[in-house]
């Protein structure tokens, strides 16, 4: 999402202009009755809807698109391509918005949400990425569900939409990128369980019918984007230039596992262009493989503006009329945007587009309201229909926020065990840093309006008796340190609590960032209030991306790091549990924190996942990246220590091949994934024993990984699946995965097949390793 677009209708649809301006003013009291959803088929009405088959929920969907499709004219068609869709007041619809945002609640960023009146917040969720870090897919999901609860809520007095653009699974490729923020990670496999859990969370309904949705929820950005605004590099210009090999493991399983295993209802397609050709026009990525291969039920949407940006700054075609036609043509359904409202007749009048695909897309559309139950009445009168701004916000709603602030807060340093705190021992603490205080920024971008803000000082203050605040430097950037005041109060305080890091003027959408390093002068704030400083002296960072705090890690007087993401409207209050105890800490990282050296030396363009040793290219992520890092993929401590055992896993496997196959005879490296052997999905269990050696008790992600032999330039270690468990001290649990030898243990091969590799492939728990040959 991105560019400001024009006129976009920012009032509400049926409620007419007159409503719509007393919603934008505050003071203004409307008077309940206002608060009124937009739907269609309103067969109370004096239309006659009754008699019309699209209004007839007993009938099949497919008879009521068919049904609608039929008697709409063709600029009617038209006007239901773009996000603010036309009304038909013959036919009983009201105009509808197509664009909401659910990224981590419900979000003001499109305009579909309003916060006025009976709902003026939303519970705000910390951001994926930290959300991420807890590596808990309940958690994931139950987020989801909430999100669609509360989205429903306002859904029923008319201040937000049914379809929500969220979330978004781009792998988070370069520690530069302002939106990795937004995103589950760097690892498909985490970034897929995300996407699928969220993605049911959003959609799923209670009464488990299937082929109606909760809301509509959204997989994006489709595909090979990540980046923004790097030195010039923008993402309305940018192409990727992705083999064929990283496109297959890398970019597309997240998408992937959200259409087949998610059910989403809705992909969107990016600005950029991948191997020279815009994605929002590329008949093969869309029609080819979301709608083709993976069979998408729902609709496929364009970012917004992406054909304006076409046109326009990729000069993609010679007329509008053109990039209109190339997008509806390539698969796409519904334009973010004006462009096919004002172009997409034309590309008819000028035969480049038949009317059968703008049949096509409509029906998309159409359907996916059918199974949101627009075209069903009243929603008040359906499944969901009780609820109401009584339902966000609530106590419970509230604590889950805290709760995935706490269980995805990662700790990445702890010498001499500083942490936790005792209430008792430190009675009084100093609280210093631009972000000490940060209330907005907790909630990242793509936020809403919040229920309340619970700031780190804030979450502090309600544990320790005296606490003294500066903020230590202007402002985030930094550019002035204020270290006088800040020393004063470390010198004088029984432990300080340095909360540093961005914000979004530092790394957002459209905002890559050049440094690593922390804003400004903010190491030197931290370095010079440490050497000051009588007792323990934790660094947390408030960040989305991943920071160089190498000095601190260095630095024997920082005792303790944290990172808190942008950890949600209760961000500081999971901050002050971890640092008293009130919670053991149990995030993961989910990615790679590198030093500056690596900004400084690797261009964010450069696609490539995989290292090139001629020329010295280290390559990206866990997965293939060896260089020096500050902190690794799935770093992070805990209150307790775990002690792993692994109980079962086999040591070898053999594979049966038709007696005519080629590795019969020849000595194969890599037998193809698609091949006989895997019909019967051959598998085999990993079991762990856990047991916790700590005092307290905690929860622990268990990782598995294998490194798979060196064939197709595999990557030299990858996830194959993470099961997290809560223990108690001296508790034991099993851990069980069960490894699918096709899936998991197969790598992608330069043409982008995935092959299961011969040989031997070892597994990693923690600090164990197992040996396990794969043979045929
Ligand atoms: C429906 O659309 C027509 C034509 O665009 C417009 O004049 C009218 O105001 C719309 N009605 C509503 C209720 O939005
Ligand atoms: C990056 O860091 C260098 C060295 O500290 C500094 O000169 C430069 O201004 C920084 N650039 C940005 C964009 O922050
Ligand atoms: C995962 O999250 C859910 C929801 O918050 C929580 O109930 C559960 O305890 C968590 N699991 C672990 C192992 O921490």
């Amino acid at each position: 999402m991105g560019r400001a677009m024009g006129s976009v209708l920012l009032c509400f649809h049926i409620l007419g202009l007159i409503l719509c301006h007393f919603l934008s003013d505050p003071n203004l009291v409307v008077s309940a009755q206002n608060y009124s959803p937009v739907f269609a088929c309103d067969v109370d009405g004096n239309l006659g809807l009754k008699n019309f088959a699209f209004c007839d929920s007993s009938r099949d969907d497919k008879t009521r698109v068919k049904d609608l499709v039929k008697r709409l004219t063709l600029p009617e068609k038209i006007s239901f391509l773009v996000n603010s869709a036309g009304n038909v007041s013959r036919l009983g619809i009201p105009s509808y918005e197509w664009w909401s945002e659910a990224l981590h609640g419900v979000s003001y960023t499109g305009p579909g949400v309003k916060f006025s009146g009976p709902v003026p917040g939303a519970t705000s969720f910390p951001q994926p990425l930290l959300t991420a870090a807890s590596f808990n897919v309940t958690l994931f999901q139950t987020i989801g569900k909430v999100v669609s609860t509360e989205a429903r809520a306002m859904h029923n007095v008319g201040l937000a939409g049914l379809t929500y653009w969220s979330p978004n699974i781009n792998i988070f490729r370069d520690p530069r990128w302002g939106r990795g923020q937004e995103t589950p990670g760097e690892d498909p496999v985490l970034a897929s369980q995300y996407a699928v859990a969220y993605v049911k969370g959003l959609q799923q309904r209670d009464d488990g019918n299937k082929k109606k949705l909760k809301v509509a929820a959204c997989c994006k950005h489709y595909t090979a984007y990540d980046v923004d605004d790097w030195k010039s590099h923008v993402r309305y210009n940018f192409n990727a230039v992705v083999t064929k090999q990283d496109m297959e493991d890398t970019f597309q399983p997240p998408f992937k596992k959200c259409v087949l295993e998610g059910n989403v209802a809705s992909v969107m397609c990016s600005y950029n262009q991948v191997n020279g050709k815009p994605v929002c026009g590329d008949h093969d990525l869309l029609a080819g493989v979301i709608r083709g291969k993976w069979n998408l039920n729902g609709y496929i949407v364009t970012d917004c503006d992406s054909f304006n940006v076409i046109f326009n700054s990729q000069h993609y075609t010679k007329t509008p009329e053109e990039t209109a036609a190339l997008g509806i043509n390539a698969g796409v359904d519904l334009n973010c945007g004006q462009f096919l409202g004002k172009y997409t007749q034309g590309a008819v009048n000028q035969g480049l587009v038949k009317e059968s695909e703008i049949n096509r897309a409509v029906s998309n559309n159409v359907a996916t309201l059918m199974r949101l139950g627009f075209f069903d009445g009243d929603p008040r009168k359906q499944l969901y229909g009780n609820l109401g701004p009584k339902d966000v916000c609530t106590p419970d709603h509230q604590e889950l926020a805290r709760e995935a602030a706490r269980q995805g807060i990662v700790l990445l340093k702890n010498s001499e065990d500083s942490l936790p705190f005792s209430a008792d021992s430190i009675k009084s603490l100093a609280v210093i840093g631009p972000n000490a205080d940060a209330t907005h920024t907790m909630l990242g971008n793509y936020e809403g309006k919040p229920c309340k803000y619970t700031s780190s000082l804030q979450g502090l203050k309600a544990i320790v008796q005296t606490v003294y605040y500066s903020p230590g430097c202007d402002n985030i950037a930094c550019g002035k340190a204020l270290v006088d005041d800040a020393k004063k109060i470390a010198a004088a305080a029984d432990a300080v609590v340095l909360v540093m890091g961005s914000d979004q003027s530092i790394e957002t959408e459209a905002r890559d960032r050049i440094n690593l390093t922390l804003p400004g002068q903010q190491s030197f704030v931290v370095s010079e209030v440490a050497k000051v400083s009588k007792g323990p002296v934790i660094l947390v960072i408030m960040s989305g991306g991943g920071m160089d705090v190498s000095f601190a890690v260095n630095d024997p007087k920082v005792s303790s790091i944290l990172w808190v993401g942008f950890p949600g409207e209760a961000g500081g209050a999971a901050l002050a549990d971890v640092i008293f105890g009130y919670y053991n800490p149990c995030g993961r990282l989910p990615m790679t924190w590198y030093p500056q050296s690596y900004a400084d030396k690797i261009p964010m363009i450069d696609m490539r996942m995989r290292p090139d040793p001629k020329t010295g290219y280290p390559g990206r992520t866990y997965r293939f990246y060896a260089g020096p890092t500050v902190f690794k993929f799935g770093h992070g401590l805990s209150y307790s220590q775990y002690k792993h055992q692994i109980v079962k896993a086999p040591e070898s496997l053999s594979l049966f091949l038709e007696q005519d196959h080629v590795c019969h005879s020849s000595n194969c490296k890599s037998v193809d994934a698609a091949d006989q052997i895997c019909s019967n999905s051959p598998a085999f269990d990993v079991h762990l024993k856990i047991k916790n050696v700590g005092k307290r008790s905690g929860s622990h992600t268990v990782f598995l990984f294998s490194s798979p032999p060196s064939v197709h330039g595999a990557p030299q270690k990858h996830l194959l699946g993470f099961e997290k468990l809560h223990l108690g001290p001296k508790e034991e649990g099993i851990a069980r995965f069960r490894v699918d030898v096709c899936k998991h243990l197969s790598v992608v091969d330069e043409g982008g097949n995935r092959k299961v590799a011969l040989g031997h492939h070892v597994l990693h728990v923690g600090d164990l390793t197992h040996s396990l040959t794969v043979s045929v």
